[in-house]
């Protein structure tokens, strides 16, 4: 983008694609993050006299119009942040869209509707991806590349769309990406990582790389029950992913061959019931040791011997990255182990990284100051394809 301001960008129309992908409760956002990330690059092409056209996606919608999912949140929210009025389309290469984008004035800013209200954007099929792309080609003169939590999707203006015009990647995407460097190259050791979240299945490609790249694993959240049950621990009731025992038990046996240690909880607060997010009511959780989880209760979040062990294992790592929560963290009697890994990245003198997605709403949700960890990811799925070594289609799109 440097390149892009350099050569000057006054009157013209510059695509950008951001991940406004937030999370809102009734149409409220409760973490504004990723609207945040993507201001530098916002406000330097504005300031710089470019019209402006912020695109992105929210959710998962049919592909059709869905009044849940539309961005105009997001809109106005980035208009409050820019401290400047933000023209919002109704449609995303329709009539509303072609209208707001040829009345920008210079430096002005429109946001379009949600990019997936049309088939095209998420389509399997090129032609029609390119179809899409095509329409939203004729919008702008110039597309940056912003929305780092969607690089990993093959998408009409993820991939098929810088194709279409001059591309350049921008302030937000060209951090994390340096950022995941220090995690990929040259890493300084101990190199810690703590896996939380519900599905085992979504971490194997990544636990995979790690087993050859991490000194340390940390296992916690729903996905610690199947290494447990791998273990020939009971779980009762316990979240787990039973075809995934195999692969579970050869990344336990290949974590003591490569000399990585792999650590799982020693205790969790267990319950009969899931708690209720909404009320939360209290939960009343008891504590057990992870190979006494009782038949008829379920693991809700990691223990305080596990708490105080993960802390231990992570005061003395050069480089922390940390994804996913330790626990159902929604819950205040849930979010003592998310908190306390949390914690120890605060704590901690090395280079910690935040993976997006659930971790980077937690510490944010939980009251932790953003500038205590050395970096918080806005992409979750994106983060861990880049750990995973895969060519991702939104940098590829935009390297050439
Ligand atoms: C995310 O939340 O990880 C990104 O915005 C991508 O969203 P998706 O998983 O629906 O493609």
């Amino acid at each position: 983008i440097d390149e892009l301001l350099a050569g000057g960008v006054s009157g013209k129309r510059v695509f950008v694609r951001a991940d406004l992908n937030v999370p809102l409760d009734d149409g409220t956002i409760t973490d504004d993050g990723r609207i945040r990330a993507v201001l530098p690059t916002v406000k330097a092409l504005a300031d710089a006299g470019a019209k402006v056209v912020v695109a992105s996606h929210l959710g998962r919608p049919k592909g059709a119009p869905d009044p849940a999912f539309s961005l105009a949140p997001a809109a106005s929210r980035l208009g409050e942040l820019l401290g400047s009025a933000v023209a919002f389309a109704t449609d995303t290469v329709g009539q509303s869209a072609q209208d707001t984008v040829a009345g920008l004035a210079d430096g002005q800013v429109a946001v379009l509707e949600n990019l997936r209200f049309n088939p095209g954007e998420t389509a399997k099929d090129d032609a029609e991806r390119g179809a899409f792309a095509d329409r939203l080609a004729a919008l702008a003169d110039v597309y940056v590349g912003d929305g780092f939590g969607a690089v990993h999707r093959k998408h009409a203006s993820v991939y098929d769309l810088p194709a279409r015009l001059p591309h350049y990647a921008g302030h937000l995407i060209a951090t994390e990406v340096g950022v995941l460097k220090k995690l990929t190259e040259d890493v300084k050791r101990p190199y810690v990582v703590a896996l939380g979240g519900a599905k085992v299945s979504d971490k194997l490609a990544v636990i995979d790389e790690l087993l050859a790249k991490a000194d340390r694993l940390l296992i916690g959240g729903g996905m610690a029950y199947t290494f447990l049950k791998a273990k020939g621990h009971e779980v009762g009731i316990s979240l787990l992913q039973e075809d995934q025992i195999p692969a579970v038990t050869e990344y336990m046996e290949r974590a003591e061959k490569n000399g990585v240690e792999l650590v799982l909880p020693v205790d969790v607060l267990v319950s009969p019931e899931f708690p209720d997010l909404k009320t939360k009511a209290p939960a009343n959780p008891t504590t057990v040791d992870s190979d006494k989880i009782p038949a008829d209760q379920e693991g809700l979040d990691i223990g305080p011997k596990t708490r105080e062990l993960y802390a231990s294992k992570l005061a003395d790592a050069a480089t922390v990255f940390w994804n996913g929560p330790m626990g159902v963290f929604e819950h205040p009697d849930y979010a003592e182990g998310t908190k306390a890994v949390a914690q120890a990245l605060v704590d901690s003198n090395g280079f910690t990284v935040v993976g997006g997605g659930d971790s980077a709403a937690a510490v944010r949700t939980l009251g932790f100051d953003e500038n205590a960890f050395g970096h918080i990811s806005t992409g979750g799925g994106a983060s861990l394809e880049y750990l995973e070594g895969k060519t991702l289609p939104g940098l590829a799109a935009l390297e050439d």
